[in-house]
């Protein structure tokens, strides 16, 4: 693999791994179907960072000051204000994806897709 797109995907795995905490922080604030909702969303993230890492072969370190930042931001402005947030953050994965679709293009496909789903249903949470 080409260093500059291990670089990537090492970067990719990071953000994974940061965004399934921040999910879970979210999900302790959240009650019924929308803690469900960003439970699972965590445990995707959980299992997008498992598939990026069989590619890097290294493990990689949430970013701790992102999450506490998240948790500060729906302390101060609510929930909703932070998923709205993480939703932005869904597009940017999706266009980070795009970037390694010919390095690693099953992974990427499949990494991208789920992303989508997360960015609707997370629309879909903010909409109720
Ligand atoms: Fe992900
Ligand atoms: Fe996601």
């Amino acid at each position: 693999m080409k260093p500059n797109v291990e670089e990537l995907l090492l970067k990719f795995q990071r953000n994974e791994i940061t965004e399934c905490n921040v999910y879970l922080s979210l999900a302790s604030k959240s009650k019924g179907k929308n803690k469900e909702v960003l439970k699972r969303i965590a445990k995707d993230e959980l299992r997008h960072y498992s598939i990026l890492k069989k590619h890097t072969g290294r493990d990689a370190e949430p970013d701790a000051r992102k999450i506490f930042l998240y948790s500060l931001t729906a302390k101060i402005f609510g929930v909703t204000f932070a998923i709205k947030l993480m939703e932005r953050g869904e597009k940017i994965a999706q266009e980070g994806y795009n970037l390694i679709i010919e390095d690693i293009p099953e992974a990427a496909t499949f990494l991208k897709e789920e992303e989508e789903e997360h960015e609707n249903e997370l629309i879909e949470l903010i909409k109720e």
